[in-house]
């Protein structure tokens, strides 16, 4: 049987991995500069972790949702205390789409409201209302298209007021990354999340905040959203929470009450997930790694912006991206296949950094001497 055949792939096969590093099948080390999609949060590998998961899968994997399941509660608590969200209430899944299914349904139960908020250039996931919230028709199939979505341009203030204003006891919620990754690292403005708090409050309409890349201490704080200083009413999150191990979750305020059978999943929540995910927060808090993040990622940023081939580095902690200019298109091939480092992208020409939250600064030196290094040896070969 053929791989259904969706991704265009690159000629490696990674079979080793640790903290920053990986190895393919020829031995040779790459430095992880993309952190595997921002998916690796405290490093590959990491002892507590594996031994969090292989503990917990000798004594039970899985059991349905229909019984107690007392490390859910323990994840829970410590992600209360993490967040300082304490008083929210978490419900488990196994990915970032997901995650933004049930928070786009659950706000639509809370008010009986159709209508969304996204903005352009978002992705929120590839099922059916997380991925007709993303701005990007070419992966919209016809059957996802119910026309309840109101685009409205990133940061744009005029515009969200009057997406309100012309839809008025509309609006079911508003969704919204605090960074967009896919979208090529675009930051919200610290006014603009607080002008949709006030929108959302004003209109009894639902603040979403999709942490799923923004989040979990890549930016230094847990949510790149607590940079506004103002409280969304749903969290979704998914990538670094397993560091690599599948699992979602939505954080909903305690205004936002449950009833049974309103949501639910067959794995969400499983006890070897609810392990991999104790055993990253345990990882972080002990590791001091959101600390490390804000720091390291600044570092890198002031470095970046010392690169004058580079145009407009942006981003927080550890989600960066800069455009790299027509001369420079192979620039993420070179530094891959010629310098054996991973980084990510977005179309047409950012490069993309989302590397694991305890990258040092010996590793960031190593990466910007051999980002200027190709840089130069690609100018040479134009010149
Ligand atoms: C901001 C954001 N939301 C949601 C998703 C979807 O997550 P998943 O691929 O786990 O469904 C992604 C994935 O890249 C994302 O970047």
């Amino acid at each position: 049987m053929k791989l259904f055949d969706v991704y265009p792939l690159n000629d490696i096969t990674i079979v080793k991995a640790d903290g920053s590093y990986v190895w393919d099948d020829k031995d040779i080390k790459y430095l992880d500069m993309y952190g595997g999609h921002a998916v690796i949060s405290i490093g590959h590998s990491n002892p507590h972790w594996m031994n969090r998961i292989e503990t917990q899968l000798h004594k039970i994997a899985f059991y349905s949702n229909s019984i107690k399941i007392p490390i859910q509660q323990e994840l829970a608590d410590k992600l209360g205390k993490i967040t300082g969200k304490n008083n929210y209430q978490l419900f488990l899944c196994n990915s970032g789409a997901e995650a933004n299914e049930n928070a786009l349904k659950l706000a639509s139960f809370y008010n009986g409201r159709k209508k969304i908020i996204a903005f352009s250039k978002s992705f929120h996931g590839r099922t059916s209302l997380a991925v007709e919230v993303t701005d990007n028709p070419s992966i919209l199939a016809p059957v996802n298209k119910t026309g309840n979505v109101i685009f409205v341009p990133f940061n744009d203030e005029q515009a969200l007021m009057d997406a309100f204003e012309n839809n008025k006891d509309e609006i079911s919620s508003v969704i919204i990354e605090g960074i967009q990754g896919v979208g090529g690292i675009n930051v919200a403005d610290e006014k603009f999340l607080k002008l949709i708090r006030k929108l959302c409050d004003e209109n009894k309409a639902v603040y979403i905040a999709d942490g799923v890349q923004c989040g979990y201490g890549r930016t230094g704080k847990f949510f790149s959203h607590d940079f506004a200083g103002v409280s969304a009413d749903i969290y979704s999150m998914a990538k670094g929470m397993g560091n690599g191990f599948p699992i979602g979750g939505i954080l909903i305020a305690p205004s936002i009450q449950p009833k049974h059978f309103m949501l639910g999943t067959t794995f969400g929540g499983n006890h070897l997930a609810c392990a991999a995910a104790l055993g990253v927060l345990e990882v972080i808090e002990e590791e001091g790694l959101m600390a490390n993040a804000g720091e390291v990622g600044q570092y890198l940023i002031d470095k970046l912006k010392t690169i004058k081939e580079i145009k407009n580095v942006r981003g927080r902690g550890l989600m960066i991206g800069f455009d790299v200019p027509d001369a420079l298109k192979d620039l993420k091939k070179n530094l891959l296949y010629k310098r054996h480092i991973f980084t990510g992208e977005s179309k047409p020409n950012i490069i993309r950094l989302l590397p694991a939250l305890n990258i040092t600064k010996d590793q960031v030196d190593y990466f910007v001497a051999a980002l200027e290094e190709e840089i130069m040896s690609m100018q040479e070969v134009v010149t």
